[in-house]
């Protein structure tokens, strides 16, 4: 009985050790964590959401643009924007108790890289969440760096 305890341990551990190795699928992590507001293809929706594509690459040129991205997917935002002449009010959640620094990497570079085609993104890595999130932040203060961008906020 024992002894199949400690075979049934080793199985589990053998199987979380496989798991930890799989990279994050950003993809399907965009499907299950942003669509229902971004909408599929991160088109965005009048009222809900703003559209990610066509938009957010403009910030992913410079370091302050950057620093937003990562500080957005990690502490949500409140306040209004403006998109390309379309205000949203909304509350865009904080997937820091969701999401690691992996997963939250791959999601916005999946964004990025697949919606925006952004060449560069060597910056985003799940280094640079991991510090971020040590920085802290708020959704306010996310709102206001987001006023500073050089690209616009
Ligand atoms: C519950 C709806 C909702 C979900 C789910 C959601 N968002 Fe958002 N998101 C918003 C809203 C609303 C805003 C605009 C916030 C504001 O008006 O201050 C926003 C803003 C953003 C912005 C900034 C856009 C800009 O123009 O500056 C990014 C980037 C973003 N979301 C990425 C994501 C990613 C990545 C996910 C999934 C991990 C996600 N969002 C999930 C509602 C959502």
């Amino acid at each position: 009985m024992v002894r199949r305890v400690f075979v049934f341990l080793g199985l589990l551990a053998a199987c979380s050790a496989t798991l930890a190795q799989v990279p994050a699928d950003g993809a399907a992590l965009f499907v299950a964590h942003c669509q229902a507001c971004h909408q599929p293809g991160a088109v965005g929706a009048p009222g809900i959401a703003p559209p990610l594509v066509g938009n957010i690459g403009r910030h992913a040129v410079n370091e302050e643009g950057r620093r937003y991205l990562l500080h957005v997917a990690l502490t949500g935002m409140v306040g209004s924007i403006t998109v390309d002449g379309v205000r949203y009010t909304g509350n865009m959640p904080s997937f820091a108790a969701t999401l690691s620094d992996a997963e939250l990497a791959a999601v916005l570079r999946h964004v990025l890289g697949s919606y925006e085609k952004v060449a560069d993104l060597a910056w985003l890595t799940p280094e640079q969440l991991a510090a971020a999130r040590q920085a802290g932040g708020s959704p306010n203060e996310t709102h206001k760096i987001r006023g500073r961008l050089p690209a616009g906020g």
